[in-house]
């Protein structure tokens, strides 16, 4: 399989709960490298830009809110096979479903404070990594 790139946001509610190392510690144990990376606090036209595929669905309101509600590390994960490799380490969208073991499981409360964000496929990756970084600010280390 052929190395990759992902977007991954470690969310609101994983950051107050100080686990921003333990998460970045099981994205590195699984090989992934992070290749760019930044903290910041969402403005609601950024997390609304970010999430405009879900603007129709009933919890987009809820959504941008509590993606604005305190400061992300937003960051590219790389390795081989990474959109999907991210999302096992994610676990399920709902924590109530997520495997053991898995971030959400293990640091989630609820479908909407579910600790982390990663792409569903390529083609979401190549966008979202477009719509928070330059290239300038991706550092491949493969
Ligand atoms: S996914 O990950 O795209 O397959 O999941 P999906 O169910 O389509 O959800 C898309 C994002 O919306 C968030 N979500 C919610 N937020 C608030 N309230 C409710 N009820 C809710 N349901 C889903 C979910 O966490 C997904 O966010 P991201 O950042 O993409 O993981």
């Amino acid at each position: 399989m052929a190395q990759e790139r992902t977007l991954s946001i470690i969310k609101p509610d994983a950051v107050a709960k100080n686990v921003i190392g333990e998460i970045e510690s099981r994205f590195e144990k699984a090989g992934l490298r992070i290749v760019a990376m930044k903290m910041m606090h969402l403005s609601r036209e950024k997390a609304e830009g970010f999430y405009a595929e879900h603007k129709e669905r009933p919890f987009f309101k809820d959504l941008v809110d509590f993606m604005t509600s305190g400061p992300v590390v937003v960051q590219v994960l790389e390795g081989e096979d990474a959109v999907k490799a991210n999302r096992d380490l994610m676990g399920a969208t709902n924590p109530q479903e997520a495997e053991a073991g898995t971030i959400r499981a293990d640091f989630a409360q609820s479908i909407d404070a579910n600790a982390v964000h990663g792409s569903d496929s390529a083609t979401s990756a190549a966008r979202e990594i477009g719509y928070f970084f330059a290239d300038d600010e991706i550092c491949p280390r493969s």
